[in-house]
């Protein structure tokens, strides 16, 4: 039996997160590390989930699962959405078996469950069709965002299906940027999952408190991300990195940094970065930074000594891929 397959690499936000959900621009690479997955029709109408975060069946607003975990229904609703929004699209009523394998670390702002969702729209699409565009992946892809949070930006399902590093703008509108030196990234995980979700609504909460101060945040958030183009384009690394500092401050400012981001941030730069800010919605999971070239390792060795898990990672210019198999 024909199996749709295919893959979409994770992100790292190198610019401009939270305030794009403000309308102002951000700065995003793909990175080295995917997810796959695979869909294959199975009789009657439910959708079976099977993946390394729990496997259960869904049958209209039934759902069944032999997993202990209990928020896993929570979990795979994503993933449901996503093969669910596909087959409405197609106006299709099928079963389906859908297996998820990734290797991007979950809940620590590494955009694990975008890719999942475009690498699902994707192998359902090249299942039943094969002729869905990057945009439309894109546009399904991010109705099961809705779910995780309900004002996404769609930076995450962006860049996932596009690869690449993006200048990108909420409504989908993304530039692709040439950068003419490798980027010398280094992630460091704090370790602490959290929920996009909840640091969304805290900033908006404090947007709603504080509108006058919170509006000139964003604002210079905006300025960062047009000059941080400007630098990438010319390959100015130590520009950029100074850049993505004061960008971690005003994260910092907008209460969404922790004392963990804060030290891995500072000991990145102890071990030679450029520049480090958190990465991603905060509150916990990753800060991304920028080494001089060739000197990745030692940041690594810096983040590791702080207490963090460091990830070398490189740019993937690919997004999502997708083919049939037998
Ligand atoms: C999450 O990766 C990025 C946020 O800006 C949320 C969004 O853009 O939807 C925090």
């Amino acid at each position: 039996m024909l199996k749709g397959c295919a893959t979409a690499p994770a992100k790292t936000i190198l610019l401009g997160e939270h305030f794009v959900v403000y309308g102002e621009p951000a700065i995003v690479t793909a990175i080295d590390r995917k997810a796959k997955v695979t869909a294959q029709e199975s009789p009657g109408t439910s959708i079976h989930i099977t993946s390394d975060l729990g496997c259960g069946t869904f049958e209209g607003a039934d759902f069944k699962t032999s997993d202990s975990c209990r928020k896993v229904r929570r979990i795979l609703e994503p993933i449901r959405i996503s093969t669910q929004s596909v087959l409405d699209y197609l106006k299709l009523k099928r079963g389906l078996d859908v297996n998820v394998e990734s290797v991007i670390p979950v809940g620590v702002g590494l955009g694990s469950s975008s890719a999942i969702s475009v690498a699902t729209v994707a192998a359902v699409g090249r299942l039943f069709d094969g002729r869905l565009s990057t945009s439309d992946i894109f546009s399904l892809a991010l109705d099961a965002e809705k779910f995780v949070h309900g004002n996404p930006s769609g930076i995450d399902q962006q860049v996932s299906a596009f690869g690449g590093i993006l200048l990108y703008r909420k409504g989908g509108t993304s530039t692709r940027l040439q950068c003419p030196v490798e980027l010398p990234l280094v992630i460091g995980n704090t370790g602490e999952s959290r929920t996009t979700g909840r640091l969304v609504e805290s900033v908006r909460q404090r947007h709603e408190r504080l509108p006058n101060i919170m509006n000139q945040l964003i604002k210079v958030a905006g300025g960062l991300v047009e000059e941080g183009a400007a630098a990438l384009k010319k390959g100015d690394l130590q520009r950029f990195a100074e850049l993505m500092d004061i960008n971690h401050g005003l994260l910092v400012s907008a209460g969404v940094s922790t004392e963990a981001l804060d030290r891995l941030a500072h000991a990145a730069k102890a071990a030679g970065a450029l520049g480090a800010k958190l990465t991603g919605a905060g509150g916990g999971g990753c800060i991304v930074a920028m080494s001089e070239p060739g000197e990745q390792s030692k940041v690594a060795e810096g983040i590791k000594r702080a207490g963090g898990e460091p990830i070398i990672v490189e740019k993937a210019d690919t997004g999502v891929q997708s083919w049939l198999e037998k």
